[in-house]
């Protein structure tokens, strides 16, 4: 398939007085904030305004071309890319996303070339989003709806779309990171218990929010709903299998906003099947945009494309979070939100 590439540049001001502005590539349509926000620190912006990712020859080219790339999760930011940036010396890959395992940090940090990410700005959206998820399946939502929409509400019954309290019931959180404690924040008014896996944070981080620290194996024994919130890394691809279903209970609802990979889609299609638990929601995909096929013909899932941070407002935030972090990699200042720490001191 051929894919055209419309770039629209925003020229900034750096270059006036006869000197180059340094030149950003914004490698996919970004909300207009973090463009102006780059264009207002003077530089000039070009931005693929086709909405599709590039082909990887396309991204290996820009970043072989510019100062700084502003990238998107659906950019594969893979070594052959980095030695290209590396080459050109570019200063920073900004990935407009808190999670970044689309970037192949360690080749940027073997390369000299920081990475930065947006944390904080998306916490609460994406907390809010798993809730919403979590509530959804539980109580039928998109079903009813569907249900509705089709014509098939002939009068109210009283054993019509019957779901699953949420009340009084078990939250399991995997996972105890900034989401993971702003999804426990938000638990309090359902009264819910509140148990918690994190292999890097231990007991004492769950206690304001009432939580319990345990291991995994525990969490899906005795949880009624199950939250993923990991990063994904090599440690945690399908962190949650065949094995880990079937230790939860058969009334028990899988929820992932994280990342698709954490999750193994085909076992979790089986367990679905089989009745080894009862529903699931996902936001998240193992090969996005795809679903596995087996999740479409399910009625007990809830499946969402990836919009668990789409708020107007964190999107903003996303942009200007990430143009924030290429200003101050092109102003020659420490990044903010810099995932490879050591690249800076080694540079200064
Ligand atoms: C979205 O998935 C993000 O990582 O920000």
């Amino acid at each position: 398939m051929v894919r055209a590439v419309s770039v629209h540049t925003y020229h900034g001001t750096a270059g006036k007085e006869g000197l180059m502005a340094p030149r950003v590539y914004v490698t996919r349509v970004i909300p207009r904030a973090g463009v102006d926000r780059l264009q207002q620190a003077g530089f000039d912006v070009d931005v693929n305004e086709g909405d599709v990712p590039l082909r990887q020859d396309d991204l290996v080219e820009k970043a072989r071309s510019y100062d700084a790339l502003v990238t998107l999760l659906t950019d594969r930011v893979d070594r052959r890319v980095l030695e290209a940036a590396a080459s050109a010396d570019l200063k920073i890959v900004a990935n407009v996303a808190v999670g970044y395992d689309n970037v192949d940090v360690a080749a940027a940090t073997d390369l000299g070339i920081p990475v930065t990410n947006t944390p904080g700005v998306l916490t609460e959206t994406t907390a809010d989003f798993a809730w919403a998820l979590l509530m959804s399946v539980a109580r039928r939502v998109p079903e009813a709806e569907q249900f509705f929409r089709a014509g098939k509400y002939h009068g109210w019954g009283i054993l019509m779309l019957l779901g699953e309290d949420v009340h009084g019931k078990t939250l399991g959180i995997a996972g105890f990171g900034r989401i993971g404690q702003a999804v426990a924040r938000r638990a309090a008014g359902f009264d819910v218990k509140i148990l918690y896996y994190d292999p890097v944070l231990g007991p004492d981080v769950g206690k304001p929010f009432g939580a319990q620290h345990v291991e995994l194996d525990t969490l899906l024994r005795e949880s009624d709903f199950v939250s993923v919130h990991v990063p994904l890394t090599p440690e945690t691809r399908h962190l949650i299998s065949t094995q880990q279903l079937q230790l939860m209970k058969p009334t028990a609802y899988l929820i992932n906003t994280s990342r698709g990979p954490v999750v193994d889609e085909g076992a979790l299609v089986e367990a679905l099947r089989a009745g080894i638990i009862k529903g699931a929601a996902l936001d998240v995909f193992e090969n996005e945009p795809l679903a596995h096929p087996g999740l479409l013909e399910l009625t007990n899932v809830v499946l969402t494309p990836h919009i668990a941070s789409a708020s107007r407002e964190t999107r903003d935030r996303m942009a200007t979070t990430a143009a924030d972090n290429a200003i101050a990699a092109l102003q020659g200042r420490r990044p903010p939100n810099l995932v490879n720490p050591e690249v800076w001191t080694e540079r200064k």
